[in-house]
């Protein structure tokens, strides 16, 4: 089979050495990248460097090898056209039209999926004329990857930074995959946890557990794709930030809850994922916990965490919220999901075998999903996306 044809236009925004590491990932999971920088782009990384890690000619524009009729032939022939960095400049050129190097000319004659991810001080990202040509793009189809907040170029920070090259990646290979997805989360706010809280012993020590956050992650991304604002409540994760994504980093179940509680405020759905811990220490040592000479440790003492699944799914923040828990079993895994649905009180319950080697830390997943009207939806085995993406099906069902 051919390799999926993809083109990555680069323009000049102080972000251009993170497509090196885009590149990377595309050329690595059997890609053809041909790069299409612009003249601006080549001030911040040279054509050699985009050249040897594409294995490709590198052009910027149309006056070179016209025999080819570059110009037409690169947006004709691409699977995917992703910009990264889309300088302010870039957007407004693609939202009018505009020709006048290769990559604006691919961008017109380009007739598949296109994503642009924006970077760009955050003036500029909020500027009316910005602001309506992401509009304008959209309207038409391409996907524009919302910026993240951080630290921007010189001292500055705010919304205008460029997502993880390995996010943009995600969202890539999603359209890729299936094509852009269509909105149905448009205008809903939704609240994902993700992680294994951490309950401290001393400064040094905690009790955790071995969820890596990557079921939230994914449900993060793909309501993110379906056009959702998210807020991914994150607990120890150590994962790079979901493109497009709000992300709240919490450590202990306290924390999560707190975290939680406020996002919830105005959310139409909450999906608890994180793994959080029933019981923490009763107490906090302040000091590193010594060993001491023929004495036996001190047992811990454990008291009871809050019931945030209980909780929120009883006292519903607004009319209509969905709430969904998450029920990670060792074994009866059927029957203890069933009378965790009974006992949280919560619309929808993913209900998954857990062990060493078994979802925790792995790409795939395998589930039912429970619903408190009697419902049953089998998830086979397969990537966490698709569990996500049912998982979202069954809440937008409820919301409509
Ligand atoms: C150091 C430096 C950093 C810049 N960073 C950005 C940026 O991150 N985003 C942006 O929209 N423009 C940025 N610019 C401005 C663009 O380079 C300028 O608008 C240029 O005309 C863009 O050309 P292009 O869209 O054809 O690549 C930067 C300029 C300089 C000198």
């Amino acid at each position: 089979m051919d390799k999926p044809k993809v083109v990555l236009g680069v323009s000049g925004g102080i972000a251009a050495y993170k497509a090196c590491e885009l590149l990377r990932r595309f050329t690595e999971s059997g890609h053809d990248v041909r790069v299409v920088p612009t003249a601006s782009a080549l001030h911040f990384v040279g054509a050699a460097t985009w050249s040897a890690l594409s294995g490709n000619p590198v052009s910027t524009e149309v006056w070179d090898d016209v025999h080819e009729v570059q110009h037409v032939r690169i947006g004709q022939q691409a699977d995917l056209v992703v910009v990264a960095p889309a300088t302010a400049d870039m957007l407004a050129k693609a939202a009018h039209g505009l020709a006048d190097d290769l990559l604006t000319n691919t961008l017109l004659t380009a007739r598949c999926p296109v994503v642009f991810a924006p970077a760009m001080h955050t003036e500029m990202w909020e500027h009316p004329a910005t602001r309506e040509n992401v509009a304008t793009l959209r309207c038409r189809g391409a996907v524009v990857i919302e910026p993240a907040v951080g630290r921007l170029t010189g001292v500055d920070t705010g919304k205008g930074r460029l997502p993880d090259p390995v996010e943009i990646f995600e969202v890539c290979r999603r359209v890729l995959a299936r094509g852009v997805t269509e909105p149905d989360l448009e205008g809903r706010h939704v609240v994902v946890s993700a992680g294994g809280t951490r309950e401290p012993l001393d400064p040094v020590r905690f009790l955790g557990n071995r969820s890596s956050g990557k079921q939230g992650y994914a449900l993060a991304r793909t309501a993110a794709a379906r056009g959702a604002r998210v807020t991914l409540i994150a607990a120890n994760t150590g994962l790079p930030d979901p493109a497009g994504v709000d992300v709240v980093q919490v450590g202990t179940a306290v924390q999560l809850r707190e975290a939680v509680l406020k996002a919830a405020a105005d959310a139409d759905a909450v999906v608890m994922a994180a793994a959080v811990a029933d019981f923490r220490p009763s107490t906090y040592a302040a000091g590193k916990i010594k060993k001491k000479d023929g004495q036996d440790p001190a047992p811990i003492v454990l008291v009871r965490n809050p019931d945030i699944l209980a909780e929120i799914s009883a006292d519903r923040a607004r009319p209509g919220q969905v709430v969904v828990g998450f029920a990670a079993e060792t074994d009866d895994v059927l029957a203890n999901g069933r009378a965790k649905l009974a006992r949280k009180g919560c619309d929808l319950l993913v209900v998954n075998e857990v062990g060493e080697g078994k979802t925790f830390g792995s790409e795939e997943n395998e589930a039912v999903v429970l619903g408190a009207d009697g419902s049953e939806t089998p998830v086979p085995h397969g990537p966490k996306e698709a569990l996500a993406d049912t998982v979202w099906d069954l809440v937008a069902a409820r919301l409509e």
